[in-house]
């Protein structure tokens, strides 16, 4: 039996876990190169396994077809957009994902986008880097509204910290939020309309899918405040990126801290890069130690609970 494992974080933090793979009689193909596999070495390395531990690598029609043996795909986090889930469930493939494994990396990452946004803290660093003495003018998030949309592992722990933080939390999720939980997390459940139009900062954490892709855009930023800031550490593509450069050129709203793209790493021309209140992070939020270990853990798990039967 096969197993191939293709993110570095697995080879950086999970060594442990390949030698117990070994030592249950399975044969393990792991990437030592230090780099990201292309198409060609995923396709390459995945060749006759049984079972494929996968980065953002795109697991579609064509790499199933490709692997008649396969019968169990786990996604090394939680976003499974990069894998055609129907046509592998449709093959008998079972895919997996490390539900929570980096929902507090990820709610940190986010909270750390609203307080740079809030404190300029990106644009006073790069201008006293650049020899100027220039002081911002920021504000506190101490009692503004945050708008969570999606209130799943990552939802909650934003609510968490912001709480901590002091802020007014509204949540929206389209799996309904009972009294219990709003009440655990002390946060006010609202309609999407009352989200965009309150909200100081509006952060999305909802997965890539058809009914998601582009559900806001310039519709929905013109009913939000000038002042509002959006944070997108979810997938590129929730957020319009065209309109968002409309509306960020035109000041519907302030600013757009993003650590998700369309097309990763972006076209370099791109719009939206050229507006000076765009930023973004190299979808590096759920990069965390912790994260990674996790991820190791939860996917090792899954994995010998679906082909340990088999050996
Ligand atoms: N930037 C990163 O590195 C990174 C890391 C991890 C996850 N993510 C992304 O964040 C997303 C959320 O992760 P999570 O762990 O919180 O997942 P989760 O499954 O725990 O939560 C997602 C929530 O979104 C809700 N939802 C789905 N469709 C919705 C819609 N149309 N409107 C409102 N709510 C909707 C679901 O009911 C669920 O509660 C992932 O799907 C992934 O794409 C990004």
């Amino acid at each position: 039996m096969k197993i191939t494992i293709t993110p570095r974080g697995f080879t950086k933090n999970g060594m442990d876990y390949i030698r117990l793979f070994k030592e249950k009689g399975y044969e393990v193909d792991y990437n030592d190169s230090g780099k990201s596999y292309t198409r060609e070495q995923f396709f390459e390395h995945c060749k006759d396994a049984d079972g494929v531990i996968c980065a953002s690598e795109k697991a579609d029609s064509e790499f199933f077809d490709a692997n008649p043996k396969l019968r169990c795909i786990i996604k090394f986090g939680v976003g499974v957009d990069n894998i055609d889930v129907e046509y592998a469930q449709g093959k008998g493939v079972f895919v997996g994902r490390c539900a929570g494994s980096n929902s507090r990396s990820v709610a940190e990452h986010a909270m750390t986008l609203m307080l740079a946004a809030s404190k300029n803290l990106y644009d006073g660093i790069h201008e006293t880097k650049e020899g100027n003495w220039k002081k911002f003018s920021g504000f506190e998030i101490l009692g503004k509204t945050l708008g969570i949309i999606g209130f799943g592992a990552i939802g909650k722990q934003l609510a968490n910290i912001a709480k901590g933080l002091g802020m007014n939390v509204i949540c929206y999720d389209t799996f309904p939020i009972n009294n219990e939980t709003a009440k655990e997390y002390k946060v006010n459940v609202a309609s999407l309309d009352e989200i965009y139009e309150t909200s100081d900062f509006i952060s999305v954490h909802v997965p890539l899918n058809d009914e998601t892709r582009n559900m806001i855009s310039l519709t929905e930023m013109k009913k939000m405040k000038d002042s509002c800031i959006l944070i997108n550490t979810a997938r590129g593509g929730i957020i319009d990126e065209d309109a968002l450069s409309v509306a960020l050129k035109e000041g519907i709203i302030k600013a757009a801290y993003f650590d998700v793209f369309t097309s990763e790493p972006p076209k370099w021309d791109e719009e939206l890069l050229k507006c000076e209140n765009f930023y973004l992070t190299p979808h590096m939020a759920a990069s965390t130690k912790e994260a990674d270990i996790n991820c190791c853990r939860m996917s090792t798990e899954i994995m010998l609970d679906r082909l340990g039967d088999y050996l």
